[in-house]
């Protein structure tokens, strides 16, 4: 088993990355500091995974809640349920409440958890690549609002993160490519040798070799741990692991939460981050065509949606959460592996970028 750190003072907690980890009493039971226990997940997880995570906490006083799957349920009004049925059994300060499933299920167990009674004990059990990469380390937690993504939320941290990759066997190839998407994030935005083992080995990811997700998977997560270690709120450099977000955000909102996954609105998004830099004369014509590249092996989308006009994309990223004094910001890229968080530079080619970027039919990704 790996186990990486996130380090945070006393709020540091461990990563564990392996196959066949859920069920072992041993591994979380120590992260549960209390007797209650609120496993929450989805309509789709739980027949494949719940009984094995209870198994494993037997000995505590638990009960489960399974939620509606998808995207338009990460609201307030389905985060109350969880509200409700901890109140309803009486649950208390020092009970935890486990996320047993993708970023979605996640980031709403999360919110509940920072938010009941000014904050209870959580942990992740994450079971999309997305989540096992990305979503589950950080703490950021938190629902969509109709007028844009992520904007009611938390930081809370986990007590630890739980990855079993043999969960990954029964996710569909189309929500696999979409975690590849947030895997290539930290190529472009701090790791460029990783990019470069990317582009020999998309292909094995794609085809779930166990060795490459895996050391995909902890790559990531050394990146994501390490940027989080060193600026917890987003303060400075934990912006770059937006990239693609500012756009994809506005793709995601614009085109109806659900319809685009949201790896699939970022890697469209980083694309169009790419471009802008292009068109701004910092990233070269062979890196953009590099990018593009990685992300059409990994089978995912580098077009807009025709749904979200150029002005529709302004409008919607006005409430973008990097803006700043009025100003929109975007991470963009001087190389792979080098980008930055600007303000700074000319909107026409913004303008331009918007009017220019082919745009795809919805529908054609679900196909
Ligand atoms: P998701 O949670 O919707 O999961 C994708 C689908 O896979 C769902 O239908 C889910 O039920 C299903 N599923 C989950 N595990 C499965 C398994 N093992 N086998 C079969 N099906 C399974 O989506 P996601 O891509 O995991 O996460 C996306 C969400 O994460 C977005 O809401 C995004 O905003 C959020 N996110 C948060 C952060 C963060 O730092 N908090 C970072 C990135 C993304
Ligand atoms: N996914 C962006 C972050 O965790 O900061």
């Amino acid at each position: 088993m790996k186990t990486l750190h996130v380090e945070l003072g006393e709020r540091s907690y461990p990563i564990f990355i392996n196959d066949k980890l859920l069920g072992q009493a041993d591994l979380i039971t120590p992260y549960i500091p209390g007797k209650q226990v609120l496993v929450v997940t989805n309509e789709t997880v739980a027949p494949l995974y719940l009984d094995k995570v209870l198994t494993s906490i037997a000995d505590f006083e638990h009960e489960h809640i399974i939620l509606p799957d998808g995207e338009q349920y990460k609201t307030l009004e389905i985060t109350q349920r969880i509200f409700d049925r901890l109140l309803q059994t009486h649950f208390n300060r020092s009970a935890t409440l486990i996320a047993l499933g993708g970023g979605v299920i996640g980031d709403m167990t999360g919110f509940a958890a920072a938010c009941y009674q000014r904050g209870i004990a959580f942990i992740q059990i994450p079971t999309t690549l997305l989540a096992q990469v990305d979503s589950s380390v950080g703490g950021k937690t938190g629902v969509n609002h109709p007028l844009g993504k992520n904007m009611i939320g938390a930081f809370h941290q986990p007590r630890c993160v739980i990855a079993d990759t043999s969960t990954l066997n029964t996710l569909d190839d189309r929500q696999l490519s979409a975690g590849i998407a947030e895997v290539i994030k930290y190529g472009l935005i701090r790791d460029v040798d990783f990019f470069y083992w990317l582009e020999s080995n998309v292909d094995k990811l794609i085809q779930r070799d166990s060795e490459a997700l895996a050391y995909a998977i902890e790559r990531s997560c050394i990146n994501k741990a390490e940027v989080v270690a060193a600026d917890e709120r987003e303060g400075g450099q934990r912006a770059l692991l937006n990239l693609g977000h500012t756009f994809g955000h506005a793709i995601e909102t614009g085109s109806g939460y659900g319809t685009w996954l949201h790896g699939e609105a970022v890697a469209t998004g980083m694309y169009m981050a790419a471009d802008l830099s292009h068109r701004l004369g910092w990233l070269s014509a062979d890196s953009l065509e590099r990018i593009k590249s990685l992300l059409q092996k990994a089978r995912l989308p580098v077009d807009a949606p025709i749904e979200v006009s150029s002005q529709r994309f302004l409008e919607l990223m006005a409430v973008d959460k990097k803006v700043l004094a009025g100003k929109l910001r975007f991470v963009l890229l001087h190389a792979i592996g080098q980008s930055l968080v600007t303000e700074d530079f000319d909107h026409k080619h913004l303008h331009a970028m918007l009017d220019e970027i082919p745009r795809i039919d919805s529908k054609s990704l679900a196909s």
